[in-house]
């Protein structure tokens, strides 16, 4: 513990929004704020080659998730990786093809082995995130939803419908509980290790959970997300969850109840007013369109101003609705990170 700490708690924005406070400076991150929109992370990606090989070595991977706090001082830093290491640990074959996004190889769901070894660099790039963070800074884990992991295991690549995937689902549901329910054990233990590792809080992306009507949106996103919360709180006690079940605004009340995530990820579709209706004092994120953060200018500011002002006096950490777009100019992030500080 430094000499300042021990005089002075550290304070840190986005866990103390996390666990239920009203702040008036609203503290902010950025889904995939490390990435292809930074000439720097553009650079080191060309001399490395693979996106793998990045997110693997822990000198990389370290440095590109700081990249961002540098520049823009984000009030978190969510650790470089990607939420298809799980269906790699466990056995199934990743390739991220140049242009093309991730392709995974066959599924053969009752081999699935989860071995939390393989995702050893992962942990090793937290250890020293958590050391070259300041200690207000909030260190933010991450893994895929089962669902959506399940998307990309089951239909092999980024289909957008991800047809197979429910298909699979609809015709032979006690099929795919099994691959849900081995994916729900691995999440639980590759989280745990994160937090081990120094994560001070985790998010879990459920982007593909709005294809769901119900009742497979309890099946499958719902009541797998509960277990990890519920198992999680064995394992890693205290640990905040973000739940991000993105295209599902619709539910957030019975998602935020149900699974007891301390806080949902609210996507660009969905007006925040009325979100903050619907889920009482439950801690929301986001929910700036991406493209807003593309454009830039008023149009950006007046949004930002919108949503500062419909979060006050509620507890709230901004964010996009979704990740940046790689085009996106890094000024339009300063301008941004600026406006969200002063509008306090
Ligand atoms: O947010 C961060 O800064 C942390 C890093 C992060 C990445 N992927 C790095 C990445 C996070 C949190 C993710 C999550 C992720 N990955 C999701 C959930 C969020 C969402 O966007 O819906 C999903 C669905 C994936 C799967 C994935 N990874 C796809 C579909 C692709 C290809 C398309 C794309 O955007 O490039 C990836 C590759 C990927 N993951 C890149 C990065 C920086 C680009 C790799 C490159 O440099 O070529």
């Amino acid at each position: 513990m430094t000499v300042q700490a021990a005089h002075k708690p550290a304070v840190k924005p986005v866990l103390d929004a996390l666990h239920g406070k009203v702040q008036k400076q609203v503290p902010f991150w950025l889904m995939r704020q490390a990435g292809r929109y930074l000439p720097e992370y553009r650079e080191l990606r060309q001399k490395v080659g693979s996106f793998l090989g990045m997110a693997f070595n822990p000198d990389h991977a370290t440095e590109i998730t700081l990249q961002p706090i540098r520049r823009f001082d984000m009030d978190a830093a969510i650790v470089f990786s990607d939420i298809l290491v799980v269906p790699y640990a466990m056995g199934q074959t990743l390739d991220f093809v140049a242009g093309e996004g991730p392709q995974l190889g066959p599924l053969d769901i009752d081999a699935l082995a989860y071995q939390s070894q393989k995702l050893d660099p992962v942990f090793e790039t937290l250890r020293r995130l958590r050391r070259a963070l300041s200690p207000e800074k909030t260190l933010i884990g991450f893994a895929g939803a089962p669902f959506t992991v399940a998307c990309y295991m089951v239909d092999g690549d980024s289909a957008d419908d991800f047809l197979k995937t429910k298909q699979l689902a609809f015709k032979d549901p006690a099929r795919f509980d099994r691959l849900i329910d081995k994916l729900v054990d691995a999440t639980v233990s590759y989280l745990a290790d994160q937090a081990r590792a120094g994560a001070d809080a985790v998010q879990i992306f459920d982007s593909w959970s709005g294809l769901l009507p119900e009742p497979y949106f309890t099946r499958w996103v719902t009541e797998p997300t509960k277990k990890i919360v519920q198992q999680l709180q064995k394992v890693a006690p205290g640990l905040p969850v973000i739940g991000f079940p993105r295209g599902s605004g619709i539910h957030c009340k019975n998602y935020a109840i149900q699974t007891g995530v301390n806080a949902v990820g609210i996507d660009t579709q969905t007006p925040l007013d009325w979100a903050f209706g619907q889920c009482g004092n439950t801690c929301l994120q986001g929910n700036l369109d991406p493209v807003l953060l593309l454009t830039g200018g008023k149009p950006m500011e007046d949004a930002v101003k919108r949503i500062l002002d419909t979060a006050r006096g509620r507890p709230f950490i901004f964010n996009l609705g979704h990740g940046i777009i790689k085009e996106t100019p890094p000024d339009h992030v300063a301008q941004l990170a600026r406006i969200i500080r002063e509008h306090a």
